[in-house]
C-alpha cells in the first residue's frame, strides 16, 4: 500500500503565491510595529495565523451558492441548511449566527446570570470573554496531561472528571451548563475521547446541567476517537460524532473551521426550551431566524460544507498532514507540542530559543523571524498574549508557543516541505536571535496591535 500523503482533490482553481524578498519583508515588518496581525496577507506567502475561515471551498460550495434563494424570510437555503444541522447532530432547533462567538454572545447573554460559572476542558479566548461580559467565571478543567506539552497522549482535550464532579458540587445551583470543546483549541487542537465525553454526559446528567459542545472541529475531533480511541476503528466519523452530540444537549459551532465555508456559525439544541428567547436576541443582533447574519448563499456553502467535512479521505488528509509537519520538526530536533493536534502545529519557542527570556518574547521574536526570512505567518500564543495581568504587571506565559494553524484544503505537500525547511533554517538561526521589546499596547488584547522593537 503507499504510503503518501496526498491531497483527496484535483485543483480546479488556482490563486498565485505571494513572493516577496528578505529585503521587502524587512521594510514591511519596521512598517507594522514587528506585529504580524498589522501586516498585509497579500505579503505572506504561507499564511498560518489562523484555520477559521480560511478553507478553500469546493466545487460543489461554490455551485450550490449560485442556488441560493436570498429572501428574508423562510428562504430553501436556510431548510437545506437545518436539514443537514439536524441529521448530522440530532438537535431539531437550529439558530444561525455570523460566526462563532455571535452565537456565544446570544447565548450567554440570554442564559447565564451574573455570579455564575461554566465549567470547559479550556475555553477559548472569545468564548471566556463572552462569558466574563456577561459577569460569568469561565473555568478550565482539563486534564492534567492536557497541560503538558511533551507528553504523548491520545487525548490530552480531556475533561478532569474528577474535579469536574467536585466543581458541580461544590457550585451546585451556579452552573446553568458545562461546556466541552472538541478538539481542545487552546491546549493545541487536543482531542476529547468518546469515554471522556460519556463520563462528562453522565455527571451533567445526574447533576441535572446541561453539557453543551464548542463544535467547530467536530469532525477532526471524531476522526481521532476513530484512530486513536479502542473499540472504534470500524464505526465511520459521521457515526461517531452523532454519538458526540447524542452526549450533549445542544452545541455553539464557528462553521469557519469544520464548516469548511469562510463565514458563518450555528446553535444547535435538542430541547426547544431556550429556543423563543434565543430567536428574539437573535433578530435584535444578528437577523431573522432563517438567515441571522447570514446570506442565503452562505447557507447553502455550510450546508454542503458540513457533509464534506466528514468524508475520511478527507479527513485521513487533514490529519496526516498537520502529522507530517510535526513528525519532520521532530526529527529535526525542533520541539513541538505532543502529539500533533487537529488543526495546528505548536513551536516550543521556549525550548528552541532557551536564552531569550520571557521578559524578551521568545516566541514573537520566533514568529517575527518565521516571517522575516521565509514568508511565513504565524502567532505568537505566549508572554505577548498572555503576560500581561489586570494590573499591569508582567508574569510569563505558561508556555511560549508559536502556532501554525493550518488552513483546510488551501497547502499542498510541496508547500509543506518548503515550510518544514523554512523552520528548520530558522531554528537554525536562533542562537542569533535577541528578542524583542514593546514600544507601544492598548488596554486589552495587546498581540492585536502591540507595537514592537527588535532588541539588539
Ligand atoms: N471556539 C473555538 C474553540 C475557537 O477556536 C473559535 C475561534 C471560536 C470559538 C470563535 O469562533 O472566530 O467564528 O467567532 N477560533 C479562531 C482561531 C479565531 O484562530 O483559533 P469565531
Amino acid at each position: 500500500m503507499t504510503r503518501s500523503i496526498i491531497e483527496p482533490f484535483k485543483i480546479k482553481v488556482v490563486e498565485p503565491l505571494p513572493w516577496r524578498t528578505v529585503a521587502d519583508r524587512e521594510r514591511i515588518l519596521a512598517a507594522a510595529g514587528y506585529n504580524l496581525f498589522g501586516v498585509r496577507a497579500e505579503d505572506v506567502s504561507f499564511d498560518f495565523l489562523t484555520d477559521s475561515g480560511t478553507t478553500a471551498m469546493s466545487a460543489a460550495q461554490w455551485g450550490a451558492m449560485l442556488t441560493a434563494e436570498e429572501a428574508y424570510a423562510g428562504s430553501r437555503s436556510f431548510y437545506r441548511f437545518e436539514e443537514v444541522v439536524r441529521r448530522i447532530t440530532g438537535y431539531h432547533h437550529v439558530i444561525p449566527t455570523h460566526q462563532g462567538r455571535a452565537a456565544e454572545h446570544l447565548l450567554f447573554s440570554q442564559r447565564c446570570q451574573p455570579g455564575q460559572l461554566v465549567p470547559s476542558n479550556n475555553h477559548f479566548d472569545t468564548t471566556r470573554a463572552n462569558l466574563e461580559q456577561n459577569g460569568v467565571q469561565a473555568i478550565d478543567l482539563v486534564c492534567p496531561e492536557g497541560k503538558q506539552p511533551t507528553l504523548e497522549h491520545p487525548f490530552k482535550g480531556n475533561v478532569d472528571v474528577p474535579r469536574l464532579e467536585a466543581f458541580l458540587h461544590e457550585h451546585r445551583g451556579h452552573v446553568p451548563f458545562v461546556m466541552t470543546t472538541v478538539t481542545n483549541n487552546t491546549s493545541g487542537g487536543q482531542p476529547v475521547s468518546l469515554e471522556n465525553l460519556r463520563a462528562v454526559s453522565a455527571l451533567c446528567r445526574r447533576a441535572g446541567v446541561p453539557l453543551l459542545l464548542d463544535a467547530c472541529r467536530f469532525a477532526e475531533n471524531a476522526w481521532f476517537i476513530k484512530t486513536r480511541e479502542a473499540d472504534q476503528g470500524h464505526r465511520t466519523a459521521r457515526e461517531i460524532a452523532r454519538e458526540m452530540f447524542d452526549l450533549a444537549d445542544g452545541c455553539l459551532m464557528s462553521a469557519k473551521k469544520d464548516g469548511l465555508v469562510n463565514i458563518g456559525g450555528f446553535i444547535a439544541l435538542r430541547d426547544g426550551t431556550w429556543v423563543p428567547e434565543l430567536r428574539s436576541g437573535l433578530i435584535l443582533t444578528e437577523g431573522f431566524p432563517t438567515y441571522g447574519g447570514l446570506a442565503a448563499r452562505d447557507l447553502e456553502a455550510l450546508a454542503v460544507g458540513l457533509d464534506e467535512v466528514l468524508d475520511e479521505r478527507y479527513l485521513e488528509y487533514r490529519a496526516g498532514s498537520t502529522r507530517y509537519v510535526a513528525d519532520a520538526l521532530a526529527r529535526a530536533n525542533i520541539p513541538t507540542v505532543r502529539p500533533a493536534g487537529g488543526h495546528a502545529v505548536y513551536l516550543d519557542a521556549r525550548a528552541m530559543l532557551p536564552h531569550i527570556p520571557p521578559e524578551a518574547f521568545p516566541a514573537q521574536a520566533l514568529a517575527i523571524e518565521l516571517y522575516r526570512a521565509e514568508g511565513i505567518r504565524t502567532c505568537e500564543i505566549g508572554s505577548v498574549m498572555f503576560g500581561r495581568q489586570p494590573d499591569g504587571s508582567f508574569r510569563p506565559a505558561a508556555m511560549e508557543l508559536v502556532r501554525i494553524a493550518i488552513p483546510r484544503r488551501v497547502y499542498t505537500q510541496a508547500h509543506f516541505d518548503y515550510v518544514i525547511e523554512g523552520i528548520e533554517l530558522a531554528a537554525a538561526r536562533g542562537p542569533e536571535l535577541r528578542g524583542v521589546a514593546i514600544e507601544s499596547e492598548p488596554a486589552f488584547l495587546r498581540h492585536f496591535t502591540a507595537r514592537f522593537r527588535p532588541l539588539v
